[in-house]
């Protein structure tokens, strides 16, 4: 996934572009670049590593005297993160930048090489610049238009013209919106890049072109001009800032109580009928990473309360593999961005076979919350940190929320009122927690030098167990796994070693007794006991954390925090670059 700024009006470019990168910058981050449009001439700038590296690099360069211009920050897919592949691209009179990926680049670069063309990188966007360039004849929408029949794949561009003074946009199947200023506009790969510009935005459909002016918006489709409808975001600029945190994540780990709450009341006060699926035989949840343990959560809650049987399934795996529907089925796609390309890719094979969606998704502009046949929509706000928190949160509580009122709706819960209360009021639980964050700090502290640590429950704390043993490994770099506690003496144990930490989850009643049998085999072994519980007669190992027993339902949205916080402070004891660890992106957009 990249992130692509495009500016047009009446300032110099380069603000708005950098602003716009840095906010993007956690969509991709290993190199990055500038192109800004002069009277009659182009200046591209492009830097590896960090958007501040790029702005040192434009602070020594002289500019062009500009009101137009591109720019890009790079999680590579097609060529290595060098300054040769970073964007923008020029290919004659065309420069662009480009999200996505052109699944049919080789089969073009062949043509295109064979008619004389010369690429310098192994990019595929550049691909894609030469191919618009072929069919520009002095008409950039004709020339878009044309050119993107050729390409398989996903974009978004953002295009400038050697001999235009007008900015062009165009997407399919990666996000790109339009910011309607004033004497200015912008495209940009989320609103969070502009909103300190403007909150005035227009959704592109797939294979629409845009022409954006100083004062002009013209959107396209097959070269036939279209109206489109102009929104307005409900985000804040302090969403797309820090403020006194010393990352986002904590800073979006801190905001949950609020987001969680004002999203429980929203659907508790009011249930969409959404969240009632016992017309289903069978739900197939289908997710990527976190998104997918936040499913597993919800499929052990949906089969425990509201007696319906529930498959998991990573999106990558579901999309190609044979699906059996030989009951009423329900896919339920879990995206926080709503951009994942194998999520998509699920949902879009359920409705080629008909099956009906529900996604529960984040950002509400996403490909898969307007394909979808219903969406959930979580509210969290913009999550910028690359590990999900806040988001996962919710899509658990979206689950808890589903479980519940299917659970009343095939009178299986007689409690329903009781519990609708307890999530009205769940906020005070979590803030607790979260007041008692340094407990954590500490933790974090003495994991620093830990290589390896386990993360084992049973049943729905095995669930939870596969994301905090995520978060442990995105952002800390250590290596982790998650457990069903049953399993490990069936192999894994022969991995513990002297001061081993192992996180040990225990909350399900029924089976404490078990999972704490297990935490004794693996002390025998001399492991480290770290263990989050609901009930305080549960020994303290070494490290014991106890949160308050609530209902079955809402009871995981508490464990959830300690996880997240452990895994924070280990890699902020190490001074890592939580927001944005290495090799990862906050969507990936491509296979
Ligand atoms: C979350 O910490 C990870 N960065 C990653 O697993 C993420 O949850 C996954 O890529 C799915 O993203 P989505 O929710 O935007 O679809």
């Amino acid at each position: 996934m990249c992130g692509i700024v495009g500016y047009v009006g009446k300032n110099n470019p380069i603000e708005s572009l950098i602003d716009g990168l840095k906010k993007l910058e956690y969509r991709g981050y290993d190199s990055s670049g500038i192109a800004i449009k002069g009277n009659n001439n182009i200046q591209i700038i492009k830097s590896t590593g960090r958007i501040i590296e790029l702005e040192d690099k434009i602070k020594e360069t002289k500019l062009i005297k500009s009101n137009l211009g591109i720019a890009h920050t790079r999680w590579a897919t097609h060529g290595e993160a060098n300054e040769i592949n970073a964007h923008p691209h020029k290919v004659g009179k065309v420069t662009l930048v480009h999200n996505g990926i052109i699944e049919n680049a080789r089969d073009l670069k062949n043509k295109l090489v064979n008619e004389g063309i010369v690429f310098r990188s192994e990019t595929d966007t550049e691909v894609a610049a030469a191919v618009i360039n072929a069919y520009y004849k002095g008409n950039p929408i004709q020339a878009i238009t044309k050119a993107i029949k050729q390409l398989k794949g996903s974009f978004a561009f953002g295009l400038i013209f050697e001999d235009q003074d007008k900015l062009y946009a165009v997407r399919k199947d990666s996000p790109l919106i339009v910011g309607i200023g004033e004497d200015e506009n912008f495209i940009a790969s989320d609103i969070a890049a502009i909103i300190k510009y403007t909150d005035k935005y227009m959704l592109l459909d797939d294979n629409e072109v845009v022409e954006l002016s100083k004062n002009e918006v013209n959107v396209y489709k097959d070269g036939e001009k279209i109206d489109k409808k102009v929104e307005t975001s409900n985000i804040s600029i302090e969403d797309a800032n820090k403020g006194s945190y010393k990352h986002f994540m904590l800073k979006e780990i801190m905001e949950e109580p609020i987001v969680l709450q004002r999203t429980l009341n929203k659907y508790l006060k009011k249930p969409s009928k959404l969240f009632d699926v016992s017309d289903y035989e069978e739900i197939h949840i289908v997710a990527c990473g976190s998104a997918l343990y936040a499913g597993m959560v919800g499929r052990v809650l949906l089969e425990e309360k509201a007696n319906i049987r529930c498959i998991t399934e990573c999106a990558s795996e579901y999309r190609y593999k044979k699906v059996i529907y030989d009951r009423k089925t329900l896919v339920i796609l879990v995206s926080q961005s709503g951009e994942t390309a194998d999520t998509i890719a699920a949902m879009r094979k359920a409705h080629e076979e008909g099956i009906d969606t529900l996604a529960i998704v984040n950002v509400t502009t996403s490909t898969i919350a307007r394909e979808a046949k219903n969406s959930i929509f979580i509210e969290a706000g913009p999550e910028i940190a690359v590990a999900t928190t806040k988001a996962y949160l919710l899509q658990v509580a979206m689950f808890s929320l589903i479980a519940l009122n299917t659970a009343k709706s095939k009178e299986l819960e007689k409690n329903y009122e009781k519990i609708v209360d307890e999530g009205k009021h769940i906020s005070k639980y979590l803030n607790k927690i979260l007041k008692d964050k340094d407990i954590f700090k500490e933790v974090g502290k003495e994991l620093k030098n830990c290589k390896d640590a386990f993360y084992i429950g049973r049943g729905i704390d095995y669930a939870i167990c596969k994301e905090g043993s995520l978060k442990l490994k995105e952002v800390s770099y250590t290596h982790s796994d998650a457990y069903e506690a049953g399993e490990l003496k069936h192999g894994t144990i022969s991995l513990i070693e002297d001061d081993m930490p192992v996180i040990a989850v225990i909350t399900d009643e029924k089976i404490k007794d078990k999972t704490e049998s297990n935490v004794i085999e693996v002390e025998a072994r001399a492991a480290k006991i770290f263990t989050i519980t609901n009930d305080d007669s549960i020994k303290n190992h070494h490290f014991k954390y106890v949160v308050e027993k609530i209902s079955d339902y809402f009871q995981p949205i508490l464990i959830v925090p300690p996880l997240q916080l452990i895994g924070y402070y280990t890699a902020d004891s190490r001074n890592l670059d939580i927001d944005k660890p290495r090799n990862l992106a906050k969507s990936v957009t491509v296979e």
